[in-house]
């Protein structure tokens, strides 16, 4: 069903084509938007300012014409022309009630799936092996898992790659270390354990940084090692899984599913890359490496700045391996979209390689490569996020931590409350509060700003905080609990008459809109801030209007709005990788 925002910008469309005699006008962006106060009604649309300009009209005038080329039988009532020449909007009262039926019985809440499934590739998280997880990679871990959840739920088919570094010089200088300290791992004589291994890759380096025969060893292993010499791959694969076992710890925290595909596995297409390039005369050599340049790009100097593609010592880097794994994702995996989730850092990076990737053709018509940047996370004194001691955050203490201060939030409370609730569920409910209250709060900001981590935050329970967002559904189950109400086998009629509950009406039916927004802009902040509002509209209606106390028909139609906003909840926090709990 179409929603309304969409019913009114269809009828807008028709109306200006007949205005202007147009028949193929058609506008750049939606015509429509929400109203920004009450007053205004519910939609808004600014068009007939934009467009009376160029055609010398007065707005308001057009905008009257415009309104009388609206439908008759249309769902808001007659339209106002406002101030300027804004045209509001206000939905009839039936057709909300409709709308809000449609979405009570419909598992997607109103959100329609994608016409046509496109196979979508979410390149995120992708740290390096051996070196440290860092918070942005957790940024790119939760940004991304919530991009995916969104494709996945409009229906595309879903590739999400982990696209891990484990093909850097950085094994050169590892397995020469291990050579070193610990030859007995290569003879397999014993069982060596590496124990932090990134507490293993700083010696590595420290020892790299002041020793030039050890260096001299690590290059001469790095080029062993792309050669294939067995011993050394086995060392490779080895290190890759230690790495491996700590990242998954992270992903079954955070309940985050990811494919490993990292540069590695680029590695067989990397020569032909380069040949392709020169082969279509885009590769030039360049004081020894070859390099491709695109109009547009410049050093801070204003010099023309090439991507390399290849070193002069022979060596690829990670430009190439970019641009190996965006052709073998379009030509291979077959994806329309490739939408990378990194630092704001790479985005010229990212940049040069579709522009070199355009120039190659190997960005069909139809295809979109997106990268989806963010910025820093800074601790509360706006600096870079470190431990008191001024160390990096290691991400596995980090989300313990949130844990830890969701517990004893939560014991607090309980024992304020005189609850008494046994351990096994407080672990359960604090880690579900700690990590959701992480994700939250990175997911609640516009992704492009830096955002500052505070615990105490992001666990508060009030404001635009995940325990806030999960109390709110908290209390709709416990209307029903306390009304012996079973939702699922309600059917109800709904019969708006308080303000707090048209308010919360209208907001509900809102929701496949911002679904379809976010789609487009690719900004979970939008959703957050929608599921944010959505809780204080029910909790004012809840605040003003009794629910189970009511009489009929009002009590119905109230229990209605309380599921209808609990189900919203649960599912935009689900897209959010954000569960739900039933009590807390
Ligand atoms: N490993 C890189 C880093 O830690 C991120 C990789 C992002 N994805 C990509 N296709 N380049 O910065």
């Amino acid at each position: 069903m179409q929603t309304p925002l969409m019913a009114i910008h269809h009828h807008l469309i028709a109306a200006i084509r007949q205005c202007l005699g147009q028949a193929d006008w058609s506008p750049a962006e939606s015509l429509v938007v929400p109203a920004s106060r009450p007053e205004f009604g519910d939609f808004q649309s600014n068009i007939a300012l934009t467009l009376a300009k160029p055609l010398g009209q007065k707005p308001r005038d057009l905008a009257t014409a415009i309104v009388q080329q609206l439908p008759s039988d249309a769902p808001y009532e007659p339209p106002e022309v406002a101030g300027p020449g804004f045209i509001n909007f206000r939905l009839q009262k039936t057709y909300v009630e409709s709308w809000l039926k449609y979405q009570m019985q419909d598992p997607r809440c109103g959100v329609p799936q994608a016409a046509q499934p496109e196979t979508v590739i979410v390149d995120f998280s992708s740290p390096n092996i051996a070196k440290e997880m860092h918070v942005g990679h957790l940024r790119s871990t939760i940004i991304g898992d919530c991009l995916a959840r969104l494709f996945e739920f409009l229906g595309h088919r879903v590739l999400r790659l982990n696209h891990v570094g484990d093909w850097g010089t950085q094994f050169g200088m590892l397995i020469a270390y291990l050579q070193e300290v610990h030859p007995e791992f290569f003879t397999g004589q014993k069982e060596v354990d590496l124990g932090d291994l990134v507490t293993f890759y700083r010696q590595a380096k420290q020892r790299f940084d002041s020793d030039e025969n050890f260096q001299n060893r690590a290059r001469q292993m790095v080029v062993k090692l792309q050669a294939g010499d067995p011993e050394l791959i086995a060392a490779w694969k080895f290190l890759c899984e230690l790495s491996r076992r700590e990242f998954q710890q992270i992903y079954d925290l955070l309940d985050v599913q990811l494919v490993e595909r990292g540069e590695s596995f680029y590695n067989p297409f990397l020569a032909d890359v380069v040949a392709e390039l020169k082969a279509k005369g885009l590769a030039v050599l360049d004081q020894g490496a070859w390099c491709v340049f695109v109009e547009g790009f410049t050093s801070p100097d204003g010099s023309p700045l090439p991507l390399i593609i290849q070193k002069s010592d022979g060596g690829y880097n990670y430009a190439t391996t970019d641009l190996a794994a965006l052709r073998y994702r379009v030509q291979q995996d077959g994806a329309q979209r490739i939408i990378y989730v990194t630092d704001i850092g790479q985005s010229q990076h990212f940049a040069q390689v579709f522009a070199v990737a355009q120039k190659a053709g190997w960005i069909p018509p139809g295809v979109q490569c997106i990268h989806v940047p963010f910025g820093l996370v800074l601790g509360e004194d706006g600096k870079k996020f470190r431990t008191r001691s001024g160390e990096t955050v290691r991400l596995k203490d980090l989300l313990d931590e949130a844990i830890r201060r969701a517990q004893q939030d939560i014991e607090t409370r309980f024992a304020a409350e005189q609850r008494q609730e046994s351990p096994a569920y407080i672990q359960q409910l604090a880690r579900a509060i700690g990590i959701s209250a992480v994700k939250y709060a990175d997911l609640s900001q516009n992704r492009l700003s830096n955002y500052v981590f505070s615990y105490d935050k992001m666990l508060a329970l009030q404001g635009n905080t995940a325990p806030y967002m999960l109390y709110a559904y908290v209390r709709v189950q416990g209307i029903a609990r306390k009304g012996g109400v079973d939702f699922t086998n309600l059917v109800p009629e709904f019969a708006l008459t308080e303000p707090t509950e048209f308010t919360l009406a209208k907001h509900l039916i809102q929701f496949p809109d911002v679904i379809a927004q976010m789609a487009v802009d690719l900004l979970p902040n939008r959703l957050c801030q929608y599921l944010f509002e959505l809780s204080q509209k029910f909790n004012q209606f809840y605040d003003q209007c009794p629910v189970l106390a009511a009489p009929e028909p009002d009590r119905t139609s109230r229990l209605g709005l309380a599921y209808l906003t609990a189900k919203i909840l649960k599912l935009g926090l689900s897209l959010l990788g954000i569960p739900v709990v039933e009590r807390m």
